[in-house]
């Protein structure tokens, strides 16, 4: 199944929000070939217990890893909050996950220091992403947002109900805010499916306050530790070379539903999915 001479990377979630992961690194490293493994059947993991988030992970981690990936990025936030050590201990390639990127993007960005963190409820309840802010000198506010995946996976991500949920939890998020003492100028989407909610996001924050997600900072760091591992030293690759890319997508549930509502967070049409089964 893998090409040769290209450097192989698998890319894992618990569905389909790690595509808007797998998207931004298309141009980053267009030489690459892309396994990318939507444990479909198994999500959501963001209402899940670490142990069997660890469990569900590390087993397709393993997975990608048999599929030949010399490099895993685990573009799930609940993932990597909950199971990234215990991925890494199980892998035998280099594994990258999206919190420590997506903290250091708000670094990059906030200029009060003080961010607002949209997550899953196991992403928040881990306090990840306050450890990795809390590391680069942010202070943050962690915000459970659990009914926006539904949501997102129900393709309402223009609905008037999701616009209502959004407003009650930034306002939650916002009186919890000013009780911490906070003032947040950036708000950080700690959840691999909440990239689809820019625009409703734009809508209902300030002009002011900058929006970010960890896929573009994941994917440059991905490129730059494949350079300096000179992974990619035979392939002269550079940005923008989006088209060259050989991807393949394995899902364990329904692959006319990851076709459908994948294209939407790739961007692009997938026609292929493979079904594959991790048992329960
Ligand atoms: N992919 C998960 C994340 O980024 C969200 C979906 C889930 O709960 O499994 O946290």
């Amino acid at each position: 199944m893998t090409t040769p001479g290209k450097v192989r990377i698998g890319v894992f979630d618990s569905g389909f929000g790690g595509l808007t992961v797998l998207r931004a690194l298309l141009p980053q490293i267009p030489s690459a070939e892309f396994f990318y493994l939507g444990d479909t059947a198994r999500l959501p993991y963001g209402s899940k217990s670490q142990a069997t988030v660890a469990r569900y992970a590390v087993e397709s981690a393993q997975l990608l890893e048999s599929y030949g990936a010399d490099y895993l990025v685990i573009a799930c936030n609940t993932a990597s909050a909950l199971a990234l050590d215990a991925i890494k201990s199980a892998a035998h390639v280099p594994v990258l996950g999206v919190i420590e990127t997506g903290a250091g993007s708000a670094a990059a960005a906030s200029a009060t220091r003080d961010v607002l963190v949209l997550a899953t409820q196991a992403t928040v309840d881990s306090h990840a992403y306050a450890r990795a802010c809390a590391a680069h000198g942010l202070r943050s506010i962690e915000k459970a947002c659990p009914l926006l995946v539904p949501l997102i996976e129900e393709g309402w991500t223009d609905q008037p109900v999701t616009r209502e949920v959004l407003r009650i939890y930034l306002q939650q998020a916002q009186t919890e805010s000013k009780a911490a003492g906070l003032a947040f100028d950036t708000v950080l989407l700690g959840c691999t499916h909440y990239p689809l909610l820019r625009g409703l996001l734009r809508e209902a924050l300030p002009e002011d306050v900058t929006i970010l997600d960890s896929a573009e900072s994941t994917a440059q760091r991905v490129r730059a530790q494949l350079e300096s591992l000179k992974s990619l030293a035979t392939n002269h690759s550079r940005p923008g070379d989006a088209n060259v890319a050989v991807c393949h997508f394995f899902a364990t549930d329904s692959v006319d539903k990851f076709r459908t509502l994948g294209s939407r967070f790739l961007g692009q049409p997938i026609e292929k999915v493979e079904l594959i089964d991790l048992g329960g």
